[in-house]
């Protein structure tokens, strides 16, 4: 998980604690003969000093890089790593091993990394808390949360202590649908803002579509958030094509991302197609299928062929559809094995078999359904 160097860019970790942990973990990312999965919307955040391709010329790109990747070595190899590759320009050309570098870039302009935690049915108090601070300590720079989950001051708690710097980390909540309508949801994000203790929240959601009559008017609350810098992205969470065309009639921003269940067993297929199709980025909850799925016997067997967990593979999965994954886990040892998705490649017969799993498996409820218009 060491260091890769694809054309131009070079992904490092910030923080010499961080990287002793990672340091240690190095393998090569890409079987040999075997191109890592492109998509076209995986973009890497430069680290601080590193040339621009476009300001220097390509010796000295070559000649920065060389000093770059030569200090990076020596510092691994100080920090105790065992056994570092260096991959050469062309080797490795599309993947990004260091999660908090790991992005796509929404509609707005701003990033979000591919993998965040989970809070729902986190027990507000010490378990939510405990469990962002434990995912931040891991590598986590995304926390997940909404009103309904009841546990957003203890997001916010763990955010500050964990003493990583507010703009590194991705906080996304929701508005629940109890506080549709102009004055509610006003009340109701400035409430949020202030139980997260956050001068603004990098996502924040209509969690369902609830009532069309009121959802134009909530909307705008968001939209007048987002210019006020509030609320740096919005979106939507559990809407149907049906309400996301509906939206588009009267909103004046295109939602960032619809954020929906959706695992191998739940693909909305036409939904994901119509969002990509209008930028919008499609973020996956329970990919896990809340556990239920990780014992199918498929999904088994895949894992065990690519020597990685279940749940490893069906947040792969997802990645390589380009959505942004979401796991939910308040077990420490579970959300490292979850965030440590960056260095396995599903091959195409194995996507294809996967995708074949579609059951229309929906875990809990099913607002897109239950919200017809
Ligand atoms: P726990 O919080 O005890 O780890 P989803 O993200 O699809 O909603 O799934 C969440 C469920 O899956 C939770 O019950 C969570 O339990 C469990 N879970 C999360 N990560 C893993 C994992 N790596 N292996 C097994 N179970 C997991």
């Amino acid at each position: 998980r060491l260091l890769m160097i694809r054309h131009y860019n070079l992904f490092s970790l910030r923080g010499a604690g961080h990287c002793g942990r990672v340091f240690r973990k190095v393998f090569c990312a890409t079987p040999e003969g075997q191109a890592p999965p492109r998509h076209p919307r995986w973009m890497g955040v430069e680290p601080q000093n590193t040339p621009q391709p476009s300001s220097a010329s390509t010796g000295l790109l070559e000649a920065a890089y060389q000093r770059i990747t030569a200090a990076w070595v020596s510092s691994a190899q100080q920090l105790g790593c065992m056994d570092v590759h260096v991959l050469g320009e062309g080797d490795v050309d599309t993947e990004v091993l260091d999660p908090a570098h790991a992005v796509l870039k929404l509609n707005s302009g701003h990033t979000i990394p591919v993998v965040g935690l989970g809070v729902y049915l986190c027990e507000p108090g010490a378990q939510a808390y405990e469990a962002v601070l434990s995912a931040l300590r891991l590598g986590y720079r995304h926390i997940d949360t909404a009103q309904v989950y009841g546990n957003e001051s203890d997001v916010g708690r763990a955010v500050r202590d964990s003493g990583i710097p507010r703009k590194d980390i991705f906080v996304t909540s929701k508005l629940s649908i109890r506080n549709w309508g102009k004055s509610r949801a006003q009340a109701a994000i400035d409430e949020s803002l202030k139980k997260l203790g956050l001068d603004y929240i990098d996502l924040f959601l209509l969690h369902a579509p609830g009532s069309l009559d009121t959802r134009a008017e909530t909307w705008a609350v968001l939209e007048s958030y987002h210019r006020q810098g509030k609320l740096r992205s919005i979106g939507v969470s559990n809407f149907g094509v049906v309400h996301l065309e509906k939206l588009a009639q009267t909103a004046q921003v295109t939602p960032a991302v619809n954020q929906i269940e959706l695992h191998p067993f739940l693909q909305w297929p036409r939904l994901v197609q119509y969002c990509q199709s209008k930028d919008i980025i499609v973020e996956a909850y329970s990919p896990l299928a809340k556990g239920q799925k990780l014992d199918d016997p498929t999904v088994k067997q895949l894992a065990q062929k690519l020597n990685v967990t279940p749940a490893q593979l069906l947040i792969r999965w997802g990645i390589q559809k380009g959505f942004v994954s979401l796991p939910k886990s308040t077990v420490p040892a579970r959300q490292e094995v979850n965030l440590n998705v960056f260095s396995i490649t599903i091959p195409d017969d194995d996507m294809a078999t996967l995708d074949g799993l579609e059951a229309d498996f929906v875990t809990g409820w099913d607002p897109i359904r239950d919200a017809p218009v």
